[in-house]
């Protein structure tokens, strides 16, 4: 670390980076362009880099470390399962499977009761479309258009956002896209309430019109955090509902960046009061470590197995993700975290308002609890998208020592700190962010930014 505390790229962070050049597949771009910092160690809600530059981790890692970097419960549940029992056949059953799937089954909202364990976000939202297709015999899915389920080959199917389809060549058949409500930028330029919900009518219009009479599902993010941290209108969760049932397809809620406290609520679909039939859980469910839910009601799974269901893989309900996603359910639920997350996204979000104040170039503030996200527009009148500028300003905070996401072309920040982070931690994120800001529309007036 230089002494300015800038980002600097010493011999070893070279030798490091071409070793991974050499030997690492590249499966993302952006972690490949280098200079970016190589990490070593992580603890709460920092991060270490190679040269011993900390970052304050307003990213959670992928958004699975919110409950704090390397959290000392958790380590003791995966240390004594890694001594006792790893990994188990998934036609046995095993004792921390049973743990977890009551734990869990006692913090979910009735009817969901019934769990299974996987090991990402993506084959936990696939789990639920195959319980959903054998529970109501029909094929056809639908989610909105800027979903995001995972990259998984199924999950990539009902990822709409980011134009992650190009180039993998032809889709499910049976899979449909619906509207995104998106009230800031409402497609069908309306304004909420008196749209009444105009969106979700056509969508179900369109869904009706190109079915061929066999659906199985919608499947939906309660809050579209990769889509730019949308937040569904008072009311469109409880009418998707609502529609779905009128046609005999399930419900299946997408809770990867909103359950387990993260939004201020055990889980976000309790904020209204909408059950879904089919609940997945995965990104910090665990704590870090590779383990993910499929929870759904007793009468879908019950329909499901009686139709002959199979499911699973290799690490399907293994002991030792079990054991560290109890234990992720034991802190939530004994350190009271949902409500802390409440409390901590009023503080922050008192910092975002404050900054909107000062900067014209805030358009939007929208998120709940511990998933934030700011919208740029050029000016706040036409509210035109301020592409580009995130990206200004998420590069100068990251070289002052903060993570965070840029997301809709570069016309957002989102922020997911860690459960762990503290008032002076809040603080020191909202002065990086508040310069960095002004630094990146000085650059612009000057001739120096991006236009
Ligand atoms: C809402 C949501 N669901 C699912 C996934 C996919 O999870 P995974 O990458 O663990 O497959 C993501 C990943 O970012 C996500 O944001």
């Amino acid at each position: 670390m230089a002494a300015d505390g800038n980002h600097v790229v010493g011999p070893r962070e070279q030798e490091l980076f071409d070793t991974a050049t050499e030997y690492s597949f590249r499966g993302r771009r952006d972690k490949f362009a280098f200079p970016v910092p190589i990490i070593v160690s992580g603890s709460g809600s920092v991060v270490v880099d190679t040269t011993g530059k900390e970052y304050l981790d307003f990213n959670s890692g992928q958004m699975c470390a919110a409950f704090g970097h390397s959290h000392p419960k958790i380590a003791d549940a995966v240390e004594a399962s890694l001594r006792t029992l790893v990994h188990c056949g998934n036609t046995i059953l095993n004792t921390k499977e049973i743990e977890l799937a009551k734990e869990l089954g006692q913090i979910v909202p009735r009817p969901l009761k019934k769990s299974t364990f996987l090991t990402s976000g993506s084959d936990a939202n696939e789990a639920a479309l195959t319980v959903a297709k054998k529970a109501t015999g029909g094929f056809e899915v639908a989610a909105p258009h800027l979903n995001m389920a995972g990259l998984g080959d199924m999950a990539r199917q009902v990822t709409f956002v980011d134009g992650w389809h190009t180039g993998y060549g032809p889709g499910q058949p049976g899979v449909y896209a619906i509207i995104t409500p998106y009230c800031y930028r409402c497609p069908l330029k309306l304004s909420y309430p008196s749209c009444e919900l105009q969106c979700l009518k056509l969508s179900m219009e369109l869904l009706d019109a190109q079915s061929c009479g066999e659906l199985a599902a919608v499947l939906t993010e309660p809050i579209f955090s990769a889509g730019g941290v949308i937040e569904p209108p008072p009311g469109w969760l409880a009418a998707l509902k609502e529609a779905c049932h009128e046609r005999g397809m399930l419900l299946i809620f997408d809770e990867a960046q909103t359950g387990m406290g993260k939004t201020g609520d055990m889980f976000a679909c309790e904020h209204e009061g909408v059950i879904p039939d089919i609940l997945t859980l995965s990104k910090h469910f665990g704590g870090g470590i590779e383990v993910s839910a499929m929870i759904s009601t007793p009468e879908v799974e019950e329909k499901a197995f009686a139709a002959g269901l199979v499911m699973g893989h290799s690490h399907t309900n293994d002991p030792l993700g079990c054991a560290a996603g109890t234990a992720s359910v034991r802190l939530l639920v004994d350190e009271g975290l949902a409500a802390k997350a409440k409390a901590m996204g009023k503080y922050w979000r008192d910092h975002l308002e404050n900054m909107a104040q000062r900067y014209e170039v805030i358009g939007d503030i929208r998120g709940r609890g511990l998933l934030h996200g700011l919208e740029f527009v050029r000016d706040r009148e036409s509210k035109e998208a301020f592409f580009g500028f995130a990206k200004d300003v998420g590069d100068r905070c990251n070289q002052k020592g903060l993570f965070l996401s840029v997301r809709r072309k570069a016309s957002m920040l989102r922020f997911v700190p860690p459960f762990t982070t503290t008032n002076a931690q809040f603080d020191l994120a909202a002065e990086i962010i508040d310069s960095s800001i002004a630094e990146s529309l000085d650059a612009r007036a000057n001739g120096k930014g991006a236009s």
